[in-house]
């Protein structure tokens, strides 16, 4: 594997993904290029980044601190501000050294700074490499709902480098893996079937997986970039799952949960509602529901907290005509979109996620 090549872009593997950067800033000459990483990744990824240039650029590093909370509008305002300080123009160029938050932020900072200069993504967690810096998809918060702002636009290249994995915390491994579970569910029950086996999720088991998981999205993509029905079947586990994930933000009271493990709920309340709307084996959404529990546990969701998770729905992305859309699956691999459920049914699949 050294490249992947869409309709708009490259993403490039390993050293090749170096060589072929390489050769893109020698070609393009940019005014000025600025290195968007967050408190993380500035000490443990942009240093090997930039062992691996070999073009004489200068550039400027931008930090944000790492997490969620950084996707807002008050830290893209304060990049555009720097990035007019530092005087970009429209011949600068971004690189977005990060998991899905900076490659997300970034992409959108870079995509709207005198509408538009170049970017280019260079994942550094899981998640980013399988699903977030893939696809064109940028975009902050609105408080803490999630992703109510943004553009969809294409970075110049990728580069995926999984060396990097090294230093990302197991947490957020597991976070990573959820988005790949999504891929397996909604494409490929082969692909599920050798996830479901993995005991151990190390860089040297996961490479492969990672590849195909990106191979995956692509496909899905290439096929609908503007989102227009097959591409949001990547939004399966996500109508709940964001809500989830926003409601725990929002609540002091309870612990943030990662990305990945909103979305793993998610999954789990998606299968139960497939089974009761679209005919999914119930036998199939049970053995899901293990496999992913035994993956990340059962996080606590009170009975108090089901109705304000269910009111969040009305936030989400996909919804139309006032209808809450939700992707479910007819059997694994063949999901189906825009699934209109009631409320009943989604208290029914919160008492099926924590039961055992
Ligand atoms: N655009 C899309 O299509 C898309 C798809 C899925 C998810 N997302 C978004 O992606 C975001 C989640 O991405 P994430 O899980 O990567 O979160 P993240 O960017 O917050 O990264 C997770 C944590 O890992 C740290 N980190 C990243 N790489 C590291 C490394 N190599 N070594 C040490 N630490 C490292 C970060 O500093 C951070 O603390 C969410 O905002 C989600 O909405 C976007």
């Amino acid at each position: 594997m050294t490249s992947i090549t869409t309709q708009d872009y490259t993403i490039y593997f390993n050293n090749e993904g170096y060589k072929a950067l390489n050769q893109h800033l020698k070609a393009i000459k940019y005014s000025k290029v600025f290195i968007l990483c967050d408190s993380n990744t500035n000490i443990d990824c942009v240093p090997i980044f930039l062992s691996k240039i070999d073009t004489d650029i200068t550039y400027d590093i931008l930090e944000i601190d790492a997490g969620e909370e950084s996707k807002n509008l008050d830290i893209c305002l304060g990049l555009w501000e720097a990035l007019s300080q530092y005087g970009a123009d429209r011949k600068s160029l971004v690189i977005n050294i990060g998991g899905g938050v900076i490659t997300d932020l970034g992409g959108f900072v870079a995509s709207t700074f005198k509408r538009g200069i170049d970017f280019i993504n260079i994942p550094t967690s899981l998640l980013a490499m399988v699903d977030a810096s893939i696809g064109g998809k940028t975009g902050i918060d609105l408080g803490t709902l999630k992703n109510q702002i943004g553009v969809i636009n294409t970075p110049k290249l990728i580069v995926v480098d999984t060396f990097y994995l090294k230093t990302l915390p197991q947490l957020e491994m597991r976070s990573g893996l959820a988005e790949m579970l999504k891929h397996g569910l909604i494409y490929d029950e082969k692909y599920w079937n050798k996830l479901k086996k993995l005991s151990q999720f190390t860089i040297e088991n996961l490479n492969d997986l990672i590849y195909e998981s990106i191979i995956i999205k692509k496909n899905i993509v290439a096929q609908d970039p503007t989102e227009q029905g097959l591409r949001k079947t990547l939004n399966y586990g996500h109508t709940l799952g964001h809500a989830i994930e926003s409601y725990f933000m929002e609540n002091d009271n309870k612990e943030r949960l990662l990305h990945g493990e909103a979305i793993a709920i998610g999954i789990i309340m998606a299968n139960y509602l497939s089974v009761k709307y679209c005919g999914f084996s119930e036998e199939k959404s049970k053995s899901i529901k293990n496999t992913i529990k035994s993956i990340y546990g059962e996080v606590e969701i009170d009975e108090e907290d089901h109705l304000p998770i269910i009111e969040l729905l009305k936030y989400d992305k996909k919804n139309e005509h006032g209808n809450i859309n939700f992707v479910l699956l007819d059997a694994i691999g063949k999901p189906k979109i825009n699934c209109i459920v009631n409320n009943e049914a989604i208290l029914g699949a919160f008492k099926f996620y924590k039961k055992n």
